[in-house]
């Protein structure tokens, strides 16, 4: 399917409103040997010759669930906290675009959070009742499901505190029962966002012996400490109480590591592996897509959204424009699968 950018196509070719006269052009005439635009010079060879094409196959739609009826979120203009029958709406929707997968995440109640996230573990949870109402309705659809304790517990971190320091060990014995309560839940995709070391193999190993073992685990593998979460935070209400995430995120800075990262959870018995977040880190993607053979996803975060908005907002890029380039973008740099919160809006422009 061609990428359309929201204006003709002609006018993005036309760039001097003064035709340049024929016979100057023959009179300036270079004796080229390659003229690259010879490619490029109309609708039909541009398509013919495009390398990466985004597909509505490759995108995971994001959706926030709440107790509450649909509510607004400040910093993601035009994404909102739904309820589970909202949620259910939204998963028919997006069947009918034949979006393959949703990505649920919770809004719980502060009541329900304390310091060790035991709602976590609550088979009547929010998320659970949410895949059970979606998987009833829509079964035709995929459900991913987080696993990471930041939103269910009172400090907002990922893991549990003991005496100030994430229990990485401990963590990951909680870890593992979350997402068996996900995946009798009805979860189709297991997805470790917590950042611990060896928790894909813990839950690899608690899937199978619960005879869960078609459902697919795909991992965080390089998640990186990042600024660009800030609206999740927000829609979610998962800020940290204190501190900051950089003792299980990875730091921004190294390709290396994430490499090691990947490597390791694909060891562990990963099904698919994610790089996160997308644009600031389409060389990792690259990286990684070049190297391993597993199905790669990028997770086109909460941020990058939001500046898209935010310069959309006030006529200083072309949203849709822009919203399909860095789409194209995360497919071009390797990524087989995207999570975006776009991912309606892409399907609905990619079937039109
Ligand atoms: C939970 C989680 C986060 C995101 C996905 N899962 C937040 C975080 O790690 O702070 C961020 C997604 C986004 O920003 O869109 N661990």
């Amino acid at each position: 399917m061609a990428i359309k950018y929201g204006r003709p196509l002609e006018a993005q070719t036309r760039i001097s409103p003064v035709p340049a006269t024929a016979s100057a052009e023959a009179e300036c005439r270079l004796d080229l040997a390659i003229r690259p635009r010879r490619n490029r010079k109309a609708d039909w060879t541009r398509r013919l010759l495009r390398e990466n094409v985004l597909t509505v196959d490759d995108l995971i739609w994001p959706l926030f669930v709440a107790d509450d009826t649909r509510s607004p979120i400040a910093s993601m203009p035009g994404v909102e906290r739904l309820s589970i029958d909202e949620a259910v709406r939204a998963a028919e929707r997006a069947a009918k675009l034949a979006i393959p997968c949703l990505a649920l995440f919770p809004y719980t109640d502060p009541s329900l959070r304390d310091h060790d996230g035991s709602e976590a573990l609550n088979p009547e949870n929010l998320v659970c009742r949410a895949v059970r109402a979606i998987k009833k309705a829509v079964p035709e659809i995929g459900i991913l499901c987080d696993v990471a304790l930041d939103p269910y517990t009172s400090h907002g971190h990922d893991g549990l505190l003991r005496d100030g320091v994430i229990a990485n060990d401990e963590t990951v014995a909680v870890l593992t029962k979350q997402a068996l309560v996900e995946a009798e839940a009805g979860a189709d995709i297991i997805a470790p966002s917590d950042m611990m070391d060896g928790r894909v193999a813990a839950i690899r190993k608690a899937l199978d012996a619960a005879g869960l073992i078609n459902t697919p685990i795909l991992s965080y593998a390089a998640k990186f400490a990042s600024g660009f979460y800030g609206p999740f935070r927000e829609a979610a209400d998962s800020t940290p109480q204190f501190g900051d995430r950089r003792s299980y995120q990875m730091d921004g800075a190294n390709l290396r590591e994430a490499m090691r990262e990947i490597e390791a959870d694909i060891e562990e018995g990963a099904d698919m592996i994610m790089v996160k977040p997308a644009m600031p880190y389409l060389d990792v993607i690259a990286a990684a897509s070049q190297r391993f053979d597993l199905p790669l996803a990028a997770y086109q975060v909460s941020g990058e959204y939001a500046m898209i908005e935010a310069a959309a907002r006030n006529n200083w890029i072309d949203r849709e424009r822009v919203m399909m380039e860095s789409l194209v973008s995360i497919r071009r740099a390797g990524a087989s699968i995207i999570l975006t919160y776009y991912a309606k809006e892409a399907a609905k422009l990619l079937s039109s």
